[in-house]
């Protein structure tokens, strides 16, 4: 039987400097898509995978970050107060359980890998989620959950994948498909924003992780990689050379890339549409919108 994952990673030290000047004061993972922050859509996706114990890596100014995990009683009493209990249903369900939550700091950006490396002392020798917030997946089953249970079946390490088109593989670490399973795949090797022409697939992995302790094992002695930065998928691909025990798993779901303002505007746009309080308005909007752009060429 595979060992159960009860711990994920949340790598939010990245200095964010696409929202520039935004994350200059607000970390750009407390940004919120129609009312929610990034980091609420990826807790609330852990949770239904059964994460119970969340570790944050951060850095210098995420302040708020910590901040919006604590409790907010004066909040609570007063809405109680005032009998918004709606309200105070959606303010507690974002409450985290003591002890539930620690925070690791990442003293330099150096990069995703480093990153994971510095919480390698709260996981031990056991499996761990690595979710990054800014990959929000709007899916009918949450995708980590998608994948812990695929997981349960393989074992190993598992990392979300998505087909993207040729010209876009250089942004993303691209897996080298040994055996293509339909929903799931595996995997005989990993590159990091490989040159435009040299990708091995255009099977892209996203901000999705299911990691044993070996990997973060070789983070240990990780050199810097692409870009200057010590890169996990560097250390993924040391697995599946050594174990070769690495798949790549197909989630259903749409992907938003929230760390890109097109993405983030895209994923608002969409979000705010599955509300229905809000969809009427935005869509008729929307409409307008497009109509008034296409008379106006
Ligand atoms: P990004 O590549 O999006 O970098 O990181 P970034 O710094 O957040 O944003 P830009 O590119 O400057 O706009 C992907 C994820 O990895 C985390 C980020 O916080 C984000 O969740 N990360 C990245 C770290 O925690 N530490 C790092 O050194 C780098």
């Amino acid at each position: 039987m595979v060992q159960k994952v009860t711990k994920a990673i949340f790598p939010v030290a990245g200095l964010g400097t696409r929202f520039l000047p935004a994350t200059k004061s607000v970390p750009k993972e407390i940004m919120t898509l129609v009312d929610r922050p990034l980091i609420q859509y990826a807790i609330d996706e852990a949770r239904a995978a059964g994460i119970t114990e969340f570790i944050f890596v951060t850095s210098r100014g995420k302040g708020a970050l910590e901040d919006y995990f604590d409790h907010a009683p004066q909040l609570e009493s007063e809405l109680e107060s005032k009998g918004k209990t709606e309200l105070l249903n959606i303010l507690q369900d974002t409450n985290m359980d003591s002890g539930a939550v620690a925070y690791v700091r990442q003293h330099k950006a150096k990069g995703l890998g480093h990153a994971v490396w510095c919480a390698r002392r709260l996981i031990g020798d056991e499996p761990v989620a690595v979710l990054l917030p800014d990959d929000v997946i709007a899916a009918d089953k949450p995708c980590l959950q998608q994948m812990v249970e695929a997981y349960e079946e393989t074992g190993g390490n598992m990392v979300a994948a998505m087909e993207v088109p040729s010209e876009k593989t250089s942004s993303y670490g691209v897996l080298d498909v040994a055996n293509d399973m339909g929903n799931m795949v595996s995997v005989k090797g990993m590159v990091e924003k490989p040159a435009p022409g040299t990708s091995p697939s255009n099977l892209a992995v996203i901000g999705r992780y299911i990691l044993t302790p070996q990997v973060l094992n070789h983070l240990n002695d990780m050199k810097e990689g692409a870009g200057g930065e010590i890169q996990l998928t560097d250390a993924i691909a040391q697995e599946v050379t050594e174990s070769n025990n690495v798949y790549g798993f197909r989630f259903r779901g749409q992907r938003f890339d929230c760390g890109s303002k097109a993405g983030f505007l895209q994923a608002t746009v969409s979000f705010g549409l599955q509300r229905p309080e809000l969809k009427d308005e935005l869509e008729q909007y929307l409409i307008e919108l497009a109509s008034a752009r296409q008379a106006a060429q």
